[in-house]
């Protein structure tokens, strides 16, 4: 786990939640009805659709070359690989990654000798790249988090807006569900996820209360379940919002290590571009924003080194990867048509021809 980050609401709750702002309004427990889940919710939409997130400006982003070779790190439902394709020659070349066995299912669609499909953890790229036969790139699209099909679809947990198995792993191949995460962990390793990851001013009050519900013999196997304890431990949330929001968006990020995976690819990606290949990445909360906007300021600047550090600046190491542009965020217009994009920030850095 990346100690010493302060988590920030994110995709997880994609909801109607608003993310937090500071000096958020916070509504006192007794003076609102509880948004408390039940199983008579109307039947959930479990439509297999995603809506691509910033399309244009990513790919633009990308500055294509047809004869290119490039990676999109999370393949969802195709959004972004399709536009990218489209602009590929026929020498061209993506290999796209998902983590999710439903979206390799969704590029099997994809008939197209050019697309490579592939199922594996994105900061698994090098090695399995390597495997290809791929050492150099030159693009990466990384557009984060959870696609809208994997909230939508009750059963894999993601949502307290339905009654299902707490499950929450993007990788249903492999790894502890949420249920078995909170079955074996301690109350105050439970208190640190919930804080650090879901800046869940109640982490304490709530770890101490699924754990006793745990320690009395009944077992948080369902997100009903989680959402009904959390509800009894927050007394204070911010309006329009489920008290679980933050406590479902910190397990997330704990079960898919989703800070840990983008940390050990950011290195991989400098890496694998090739001078002047793109990187651009989209997040969709702070967390994960800090990583690559640090990630990249680290190989453009020495910040490490004193002001009056007695060498001329053509002398210093140059840098490998430098910002392109300041970060995108999306429209009005395609927030209002889909709503879930409302926290998406994209980065973009172009890889010098330093080695
Ligand atoms: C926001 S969706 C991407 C949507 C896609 N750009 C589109 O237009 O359809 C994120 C996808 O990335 C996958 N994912 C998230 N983290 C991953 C990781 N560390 N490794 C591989 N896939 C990951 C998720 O399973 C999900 O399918």
């Amino acid at each position: 786990m990346i100690k010493g980050v302060s988590s920030a609401p994110n995709q997880a709750s994609l909801s109607s939640n608003k993310a937090s702002a500071t000096g958020a309004v916070i509504l006192e427990k007794s003076s609102l009805a509880l948004p408390v889940l039940n199983s008579t919710l109307p039947a959930a939409s479990t439509t297999d659709a995603h809506i691509t997130v910033l399309l244009d400006e990513a790919v633009q982003a990308l500055e294509i070359k047809p004869d290119g070779v490039y990676v999109d790190g999370t393949f969802g439902r195709g959004g972004h690989s399709r536009k990218i394709l489209e602009k590929l020659g026929s020498k061209g070349r993506l290999l796209a990654f998902d983590r999710d066995l439903k979206a390799i299912e969704a590029g099997k669609h994809i008939h197209d000798p050019r697309f490579t499909m592939l199922h594996s953890h994105f900061a698994g790229m090098q090695a399995r790249l390597a495997r290809l036969g791929i050492s150099k790139v030159d693009g990466i699209l990384l557009d984060l988090g959870i696609s809208s099909p994997q909230i939508d679809e009750p059963s894999r947990g993601f949502s307290f807006r339905y009654d299902a198995p707490l499950d929450m792993r993007m990788d249903q191949s492999s790894g502890q569900t949420a249920a078995e995460f909170i079955a074996a962990t301690t109350e105050q390793q439970l208190a640190e996820v919930i804080k650090n990851y879901g800046e869940e001013r109640f982490a304490k009050q709530i770890a101490r209360a699924l754990i006793a519900e745990r320690n009395d013999g009944r077992a948080i196997t369902t997100t009903g379940q989680l959402a009904k304890v959390v509800a009894g431990a927050v007394t204070r949330f911010e309006p329009g919002q489920n008290p679980a929001t933050r406590t479902f968006q910190a397990l997330r990020i704990y079960v898919n290590q989703e800070l840990e995976e983008l940390a050990l690819t950011m290195p991989q990606c400098l890496a694998l571009l090739a001078p002047q290949g793109r990187l651009a990445v989209i997040s969709f909360h702070s967390l994960e924003d800090r990583i690559v906007k640090q990630f990249v300021r680290s190989q453009a600047n020495r910040d490490d080194l004193p002001a009056n550090f007695p060498v001329r600046a053509a002398d210093l190491p140059q840098p490998k990867l430098i910002a392109v542009g300041k970060s995108i965020k999306p429209s009005a217009g395609e927030i209002k048509a889909n709503p879930r994009s409302r926290s998406a920030v994209l980065r973009v850095a172009q890889r010098t021809d330093v080695l």
